[in-house]
């Protein structure tokens, strides 16, 4: 997508230099900064610090970080242990280690003298899927937002929550790629970016959205229901980090009271995402882990001081209690549809089979 007016991804490969570069996202909105990460330490490190964040992203870096991890030794030791240094650095989204499960199936088949480009190309045809799903994704979407009602003179008025735009992917997004498609279809879209609490990644959600001139509004989580009661919102898109067999939807913390929100209101509330979110594996809601993150997040708030410089404010006493879990699950029936590279599918078993047939292969 477009950074002034230039089209750009989250993240660029440097194989020549053993690196990515990937757009620090603890710096936006408020600076557009590129991290280099040449170590398998620096990739681990990107993911868990939250630099580079959202599903299909932590996937695509976790891949590259494996390969910049066998420069030197391509040993089966050596793949074993950088996959498990990257899969212990966040449990919620699924797609870390389905693309490290890919990573380690194409290259343990390998002699250690071809490891180490095969594990540059198998990365970077995960980066490349991820953005043709993404695009594919938005014109799956694109269908569901034409045929929603529309209400005279005005534009689509689609919620979202957390960023699960472009900068939470390699390119395009999944939530917002049909938000993008529509725009750039012509089709008037206004999006109402819920802040996200407490790391605030509906502020990257804005940032993106200014960046292709998307019309948007901020506003403060518990302002969601309020809108939607008022008639101001005609769909929920979110993304997922997890989607079990059954459809529960594992998202940003938050997610649940929208989605309840929205059935209360008679609100269409979708759910986008790529085949690298769909957890065959896992029953259902109950069996996703839940990420707790530290306190500190919730205790400072971030944001620049007076002179413009990035800045850090206790809002509570230090030794108060807090609890800081990242994601929740939100039922695969109050979910009206799952947006998918292969198409529209009710969230449940049976539909998730009928867009991925082999799956249902590959659990007899
Ligand atoms: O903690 P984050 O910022 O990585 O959480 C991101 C989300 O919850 C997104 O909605 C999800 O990963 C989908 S991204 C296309």
């Amino acid at each position: 997508m477009n950074i002034h007016g230039t089209p750009t991804r989250t993240l660029r490969a440097r194989p020549a230099q053993n690196a990515i570069d990937l757009i620090d996202q603890t710096r936006l909105p408020h600076a557009l900064h590129w991290v280099r990460a040449s170590t398998l330490e620096e990739a681990a490190h990107a993911i868990r610090a939250m630099q580079v964040r959202g599903a299909p992203l932590i996937g695509a870096t976790a891949a590259y970080g494996l390969a910049i991890a066998l420069e030197f030794e391509a040993s089966d030791a050596r793949l074993a242990e950088a996959a498990a240094l990257l899969r212990s650095t966040r449990p919620t989204a699924v797609n870390l280690h389905w693309a490290l499960a890919r990573m380690e199936n194409r290259l343990s088949g390998l002699s250690t003298a071809e490891r180490r480009a095969a594990a540059w190309v198998e990365a970077d045809a995960i980066a490349e899927e991820d953005v043709a799903q993404n695009a594919a994704i938005g014109q799956h979407g694109l269908g569901v937002l034409r045929q929603l009602p529309r209400h005279d003179g005005r534009s689509l008025q689609v919620m979202t929550h957390c960023n699960a735009g472009w900068l939470a992917t390699v390119d395009w997004g999944t939530a917002l790629s049909p938000v993008y498609a529509a725009h750039d279809a012509g089709l008037p879209v206004h999006v109402w970016v819920s802040e996200t609490r407490p790391r605030n990644q509906g502020l990257l959600t804005a940032w993106e959205l200014a960046q292709h001139g998307v019309p948007h509004t901020l506003i403060a989580d518990n302002a969601a229901g309020l809108l939607m009661r008022e008639g101001r919102v005609d769909a929920v898109i979110v993304g997922a980090d997890r989607i079990a067999a059954n459809g529960d939807v594992a998202n940003k913390v938050g997610t649940y009271l929208k989605a309840l929100a929205a059935a209360d209101t008679g609100i269409p509330f979708y759910v986008a995402a790529p085949r690298s979110t769909l957890d065959f594996d896992c029953p259902d809601g109950a069996a996703i882990p839940i990420e707790e993150r530290d306190g500190d997040e919730f205790r400072r708030v971030h944001g620049l001081d007076a002179h413009g410089q990035p800045s850090a404010l206790l809002q509570l006493p230090e030794d108060e209690g807090v609890a800081n879990p990242a994601f929740d699950v939100t039922p695969a029936r109050l979910v009206s549809g799952l947006i998918t590279e292969r198409g529209v599918c009710p969230a449940s078993l049976a539909g998730l089979l009928g867009l991925y047939p082999e799956m249902s292969k590959a659990r007899l």
